[in-house]
């Protein structure tokens, strides 16, 4: 291949690329007087994708949407839909739905005629709207509650006639805002690969804002994390897990525990004093000290001092120097009480100065020239 095809090639790859784009937000910025809710937000969302905007509260999740739908105006930059600059269009003329958190649906109107709502402002025809409203009523699962009022509804309904409403007028994009936050856990947990089926089959671009990394993490294509009014990290759900970039990142995503002097540890050669390491309980194995463990050597002995049954796991709290570890010991491993002696054996840390995390893997493992992921 020579040089003149190659060339050519690369930028049929970058089209590519940027046709499969169908959110785009540049350099946004938006001020709430002298705070930055948004600091030169920059990310892009893939035509189809579910991405799942996750972040501690305050740190700008709600106002991204906001800007994106045309509710809030950005000071700078630049918001594009479907290749088009849409700054300067109305939020109604966006092609774009929505689902909040107490999204309330109409208390005197119907089932039907809270999913009919836009259609009727649009004047879709009579038999059209009816159509359009059964589809929808099957397609999230409520056919046969036409007539119902949102009291006469459990709150998982609610939220799916929510959906449903969203839906109703064929929006290119949907935007939900912690769309199951009031719903308990269990109805949650169901809502939430219901709607990862739902949106999958329907084909349409989401942006699901939640801060439970669980829901994030189960739903989502692609994850953008937000701190600060900054996007932290953007990524697959297993990239941001596996190679947190930032100190924010390792810190955040997971169970993490600190890790006060990583140099007192087995495993990790010579690291840079006084600098932070985190590592998460599933980085980490135990076993009693008469038990077999194939890393002996390059583990580290400590004690039990806390343990907390969770049903499949043991949670161990294991003393190690200085150091308090969080451990996951197996039921089926065998019991491991308060007071006994231990080995731990750390496969991975993440190293972090102010700005970056870097990952560290275990010596043994290394030596040994496995790959030891999670
Ligand atoms: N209209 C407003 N006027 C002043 N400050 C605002 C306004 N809207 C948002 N803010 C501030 O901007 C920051 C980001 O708010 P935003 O609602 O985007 O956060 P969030 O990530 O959605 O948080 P949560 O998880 O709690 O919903 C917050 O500190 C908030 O107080
Ligand atoms: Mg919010």
């Amino acid at each position: 291949m020579n040089a003149a095809t190659l060339i050519k090639e690369n930028i049929n790859d970058v089209k590519d690329e940027d046709s499969n784009i169908y959110v785009e937000l540049k350099n946004v910025n938006k001020n709430f007087g002298d705070f930055k809710a948004s600091d030169n937000v920059s990310f892009k969302v893939k035509k189809g994708h579910l991405v799942g905007l996750l972040g501690p509260s305050g740190s700008g999740k709600t106002t991204i949407l906001r800007i994106l739908a045309g509710l809030e105006t950005a000071d700078s930059g630049d918001i594009f839909i479907n290749g088009k600059r849409v700054n300067k269009i109305s939020a109604q003329k966006r092609g774009i739905g929505f689902v909040f958190q107490n999204y309330a649906l109409f208390r005197y109107q119907t089932v039907f005629d809270n999913v009919a709502f836009s259609l009727k402002i649009e004047k879709w025809d009579k038999k059209k709207i009816r159509e359009r409203v059964h589809y929808l009523l099957n397609l999230v699962g409520l056919a046969g509650l036409e007539d119902r009022y949102p009291n006469q509804l459990s709150g998982g309904q609610r939220q799916r006639v929510a959906f449903a409403r969203a839906l109703a007028n064929e929006p290119q994009l949907l935007l939900l805002d912690e769309p199951f936050a009031a719903i308990d856990a269990k109805v949650r947990q169901e809502l939430r690969s219901w709607l990862r089926e739902l949106i999958h089959n329907v084909g349409i671009t989401s942006i699901f804002v939640t801060h439970d990394q669980d829901e994030a993490f189960e739903v989502a294509d692609q994850i953008i994390l937000t701190n600060h009014g900054k996007i932290e990290q953007s990524g697959s759900p297993y990239d941001i897990y596996i190679n947190p970039q930032t100190a924010f990142t390792s810190k955040f995503i997971g169970h993490p525990t600190l890790i006060k002097n990583l140099n007192t540890l087995r495993g990790f050669g010579k690291t840079p004093d006084n600098i932070e390491a985190v590592v998460r309980p599933e980085f980490i194995s135990v076993a009693r000290t008469d038990e077999k463990f194939q890393y002996s050597a390059s583990s580290d002995k400590g004690v039990v001092v806390d343990a907390y049954f969770r049903g499949a796991v043991i949670e161990l709290h294991v003393k190690v120097g200085d150091n308090i570890f969080v451990v996951n010991r197996q039921l089926a491993e065998g019991r491991i009480d308060v007071g006994e002696s231990v080995y731990i054996f750390i496969s991975r840390v993440y190293l972090v100065n102010a700005l970056k995390a870097q990952t560290y893997i275990n010596e043994a493992l290394k030596q040994k020239n496995e790959v030891y992921i999670i």
